[in-house]
Order: C-alpha cells, then sequence, then structure tokens
C-alpha cells in the first residue's frame, strides 16, 4: 500500500504513521526524521537542513526532493511505503508523480489530517519525544504511564528544538501557506481524502485504518 500523509506541524502524522506502518508493515519516510538523523550524524545534508529547521523554515525543494527520490527507489519500498511530511509544496507534488511514474508506483491514497490552529500550538507545545525510539508523547493529551520515561523503552523524553514558541509560530504560518495550494492540487485529482485529527488518537487511527482497509 503507498500512502501520503499530509497535515499540518502537529497534526498527528508522525502519531498516526507509527500506528499504520506498524500494522501494514510498510516503511515510515518522514523528511523531517530523515533531516533529524542527518543533523545527529552531522553530514552535509544535515548542515543544510538545519539552518531552515532551525528558523521553522521549509528545507528548499531540490534538497527534499532529491533525498525521497533516493529513499522510494530502495527495495523496501516495493511493499509500499507512507510518506509522512512529503509533499509539501505543489513543486514537491509535481516531482512525487514523476519520481513515481519513473519508478512504475502509485499512490493509492492521499491524507490530509485536519486539526484547527489553536490545537495545533497546544499539542506541539506540551509535546515529549523518546531519545531511544522517537515516539511522541504530550504531557497532557498523551502521557506516559512514568513521568518523563517512555512506555516502551525507559528511554528519557526530550522536547524537539524547533518546538519552542517562536519557531512553532513561524511553522505554522510557513506550512499554512503552502498547504492550500497543496491541498487543491489534489483536490483537482479527485484523490484528497480529509480526517478529522481533533479526535483523540485512537478514533483518529480507527478513520484512517476503515479508510485503508476500504470500508470508508
Ligand atoms: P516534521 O518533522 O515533518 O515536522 P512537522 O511537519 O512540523 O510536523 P510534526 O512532526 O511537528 O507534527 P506531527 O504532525 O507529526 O504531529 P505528532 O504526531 O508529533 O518537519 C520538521 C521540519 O523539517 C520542517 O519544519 C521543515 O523545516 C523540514 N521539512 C520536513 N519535511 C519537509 C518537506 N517536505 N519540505 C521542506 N521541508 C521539510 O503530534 C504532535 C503532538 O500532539 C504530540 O505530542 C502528540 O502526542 C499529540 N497528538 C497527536 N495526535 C493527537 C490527538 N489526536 N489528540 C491529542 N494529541 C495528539
Ligand atoms: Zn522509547
Amino acid at each position: 500500500m503507498n500512502i501520503v500523509l499530509m497535515g499540518l506541524p502537529g497534526a498527528g502524522k508522525g502519531t498516526q504513521a507509527d500506528k499504520i506502518v506498524e500494522k501494514y508493515a510498510i516503511p515510515h519516510i518522514s523528511t523531517g526524521d530523515m533531516f533529524r538523523a542527518a543533523i545527529k550524524e552531522g553530514t552535509e545534508l544535515g548542515l543544510q537542513a538545519k539552518s531552515y529547521m532551525d528558523q521553522g523554515a521549509l528545507v528548499p525543494d531540490e534538497v527534499t526532493i532529491g533525498i525521497v527520490g533516493e529513499r522510494l527507489a530502495k527495495p523496501d519500498c516495493e511493499k509500499g511505503f507512507l510518506l509522512d511530511g512529503f509533499p509539501r509544496t505543489v513543486p514537491q507534488a509535481e516531482a512525487l508523480d514523476s519520481i513515481l511514474a519513473d519508478l512504475g508506483k502509485a499512490i493509492e491514497h492521499t491524507i490530509n489530517i485536519q486539526v484547527e490552529k489553536d490545537e495545533l500550538i497546544a499539542r506541539l507545545s506540551g509535546r515529549r519525544i523518546c531519545k531511544v525510539c522517537g515516539t511522541s508523547y504530550h504531557l497532557i493529551f498523551n502521557p506516559p504511564a512514568e513521568e518523563g520515561k517512555c512506555d516502551k523503552d525507559g528511554g528519557e523524553l526530550y522536547t524537539r528544538a524547533d518546538d519552542n514558541p517562536e519557531t512553532v509560530a513561524n511553522r505554522l504560518e510557513v506550512n499554512m501557506n503552502q498547504a492550500q495550494p497543496l491541498l487543491d492540487f489534489y483536490e483537482a485529482k479527485g484523490v484528497l481524502t480529509n480526517i478529522d485529527g481533533q479526535q483523540d488518537i485512537n478514533k483518529v487511527f480507527a478513520d484512517l485504518d476503515a479508510l485503508l482497509q476500504g470500508s470508508r
């Protein structure tokens, strides 16, 4: 199954992607995670991405398109894939079409998780992430059983560098400006499905799962 999962920062893409890839056994391709891994490893890509991410700006299309193209050509994508946070601009969406055409693949589900701005701010300001496995928690909406520790592996929880109020405000503005033309692009093709992301995490997953199983 080939899936594109879109949504503004904090909409719950990562949270839902973890559940989908676990159930459907497909690779989770998150451009944000790829950039953060490159920053941690100190690669050239990481150096390039960091200055944009620290400001809450988008990494340039040519850089982002390049890494996604390479990733989608890997053999593990033969069984399907979930793109999380890509495409985010119309040029990225157009590039994705041509990458997939070259690979002889097509997207089966183009999904947008919809959440209001105030809720996004509340989610991002309370997010905590496991240092070991990357699972996202929330201080109020999705707290771990033991404060500051991951339920799965006991890993320490930290706040993402771009989750400070100033960067969050900029991320939301930048992404909101890009989102409508992108959604219009897929709407015009008649392939877009909107999911209500304001419900609790398990209810959002139930809706997504019903869609993926073809019963929605
Ligand atoms: P990226 O890592 O993709 O970040 P983002 O888009 O800002 O999205 P987030 O990861 O912040 O949110 P999410 O939707 O995954 O929410 P989550 O599930 O964690 O990108 C980071 C940066 O990389 C970008 O700013 C940009 O610089 C660059 N980049 C990445 N892709 C790019 C691209 N294609 N082009 C150019 N640049 C790119 O949930 C958030 C919180 O809410 C958590 O605490 C969670 O527990 C909680 N939560 C989740 N669901 C619910 C719910 N239903 N109810 C209550 N709480 C919930
Ligand atoms: Zn963990």
